[in-house]
């Protein structure tokens, strides 16, 4: 590999680290209100770093929550759109969208994390702290990728603008805002989406699907205000015995969704697809106790569970507060319950319809003597890409040069809204080029990087642009 932008990036590893590590210990966790000035100064970080590396209008661009992140450098010729004569067409140039989000979770349980989440640190060949895989080291890995090229080469192979986000982790509304918008800041021929994983440590891959999803709220009440349970157990309606009796009705003990007409639009996968998974290095047994560790695996007869968890919509609780959670014991009827409830929906469905029919349904299934509400916190629709694209296949040449083996196409059960808007709303395609792994405990205590897939993952992101500017 003769890229000397690939050789600037291997010789500046040490402090590319460095920079990362800065930019983790910036507590930017989007749902809490506390961190809201820990939002913005991420936000003004990375837009500082791009000014330094040699992009131009890097700027914050308001939202009504965290601000985004923007920034551009088009001069390697041509405009979004490849010309329909490509004789006449010398010198034009895709432009590329580079997407991430620099919010992330809570660290609760702290007392599980075996170092500070925001005190980043290595281990075992792996940087451990919160942000670390989801997203700011894919971010960084993003960021430094372009500083490489530019670096090396004075210009960019290919036009580039930057969007980073701040409310991916909370349902990502500013930016569904934005891009409907169709604002000429992401005019461009693909996204560069870095927010997934590799489906085996070593294994170069691609993500060309992700569910969908409405994340609720089910609120129960009962009497007008908190009763004794003593006084008034056995007359007055306890809204968490009616909230678990809904719940129940939601799936049945097979994982079967129990919501009238919920399966009715889905779109299963074709059985060419379905055959390339069966091919994938998957051992579900390994899986089981490695990733999940518990004593079975659960969910829908008759798919596998890859199926499971890319192609078939799910429904979890979350969590379910209210009552009386202190130490020992308070007799207490509560007057109200509630329950956080997602679902998660796969291509064919839509929130829209998903809420609307899981809303009827629990309204009809409400025990007597309760009022139910049912809230939509956020949602975002499944996705699905076209893999026949110059730029899918300038991505897996750029991998199999750095990974040294074939590209494998997965889908993803996690979501990311925003990809379904690009396309929507842009028509832009994205390449989702992620380098997490799957154990690395997103979301969880203890999450990590893998430090090699830190350094191949600058590497690929450059041999990619330069194959997509050839
Ligand atoms: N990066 C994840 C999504 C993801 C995880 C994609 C694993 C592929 C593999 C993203 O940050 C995320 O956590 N998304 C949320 C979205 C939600 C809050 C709208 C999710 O999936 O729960
Ligand atoms: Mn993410
Ligand atoms: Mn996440």
């Amino acid at each position: 590999m003769s890229s000397s932008a690939v050789s600037y990036a291997r010789q500046n590893h040490p402090r590319f680290l460095d920079e990362l590590k800065a930019l983790l210990r910036i507590p930017s966790v989007s749902t809490l209100p506390e961190h809201k000035g820990d939002c913005r100064r991420a936000a003004e970080v990375l837009a500082a770093e791009l000014t330094r590396i040699g992009m131009e209008h890097a700027r914050l661009i308001e939202t009504e929550g965290h601000p985004m992140v923007y920034a551009d450098w088009l001069h390697a010729g041509g405009k979004p759109g490849a010309p329909a004569d490509r004789s006449s067409s010398a010198g034009w140039k895709p432009t590329a969208l580079f997407y991430g989000h620099y919010d992330v979770q809570p660290t609760d349980p702290l007392d599980e994390w075996l170092s500070p989440p925001f005190e980043p640190t290595e281990r075992d060949g792996n940087l451990y702290g919160r942000g670390t895989c989801d997203d700011k080291g894919q971010i960084w890995a993003q960021i430094k990728g372009l500083e490489s090229l530019m670096a090396a080469n004075g210009k960019l192979p290919v036009n580039v603008r930057v969007i980073f986000e701040g409310e991916e982790e909370v349902g990502g509304e500013g930016i569904a805002a934005f891009v409907a918008s169709k604002p000429p800041e992401l005019k461009a021929d693909f996204a560069l989406v870095s927010d997934t994983e590799l489906f085996a440590p070593g294994l170069p891959t691609l993500c060309v699907g992700l569910r969908g999803m409405i994340y609720t709220e089910l609120e129960v009440r009962g009497a007008k205000t908190d009763l004794h349970s003593g006084m008034y157990g056995g007359a007055a309606p306890n809204p968490f015995v009616a909230l678990a009796q809904m719940l129940a009705r939601l799936k049945d003990e097979d994982g079967h969704i129990l919501i009238p007409g919920f399966y009715d639009d889905i779109i299963p996968p074709s059985p060419e697809e379905l055959a390339a998974w069966r091919s994938l290095p998957f051992d579900e047994e390994q899986y089981r106790i490695a990733e999940v560790g518990s004593r079975t695996l659960v969910g829908e007869a008759g798919y596998s569970v890859l199926e499971r968890t890319w192609a078939r919509p799910t429904l979890d609780v979350h969590g379910i507060p209210g009552g009386f959670t202190g130490a020992g014991a308070k007799t207490v009827i509560p007057a109200k319950a509630l329950a956080k409830v997602s679902m998660r929906l796969v291509p064919g469905m839509t929130p829209a319809k998903a809420f609307a029919l899981y809303k009827s349904y629990v309204e009809k299934i409400a025990p007597a003597g309760v009022d139910v509400e049912v809230r939509l916190i956020h949602s975002g629709d499944p996705c699905l890409i076209p893999v026949d694209n110059p730029y899918v296949r300038a991505a897996t040449r750029a991998l199999k040069e750095v990974w040294g083996k074939e590209t494998v196409f997965i889908r993803s059960g996690g979501s990311i809204p925003i990809v379904g808007d690009f396309d929507r709303h842009l028509g832009v395609p994205s390449v989702m080029m992620g380098f997490g792994l799957p154990d690395d405990n997103i979301h969880a205590p203890n999450e990590k990087f893998h430090l090699k897939n830190f350094e191949l993952g600058i590497e690929s992101i450059v041999r990619f642009m330069e194959e997509a500017g050839r």
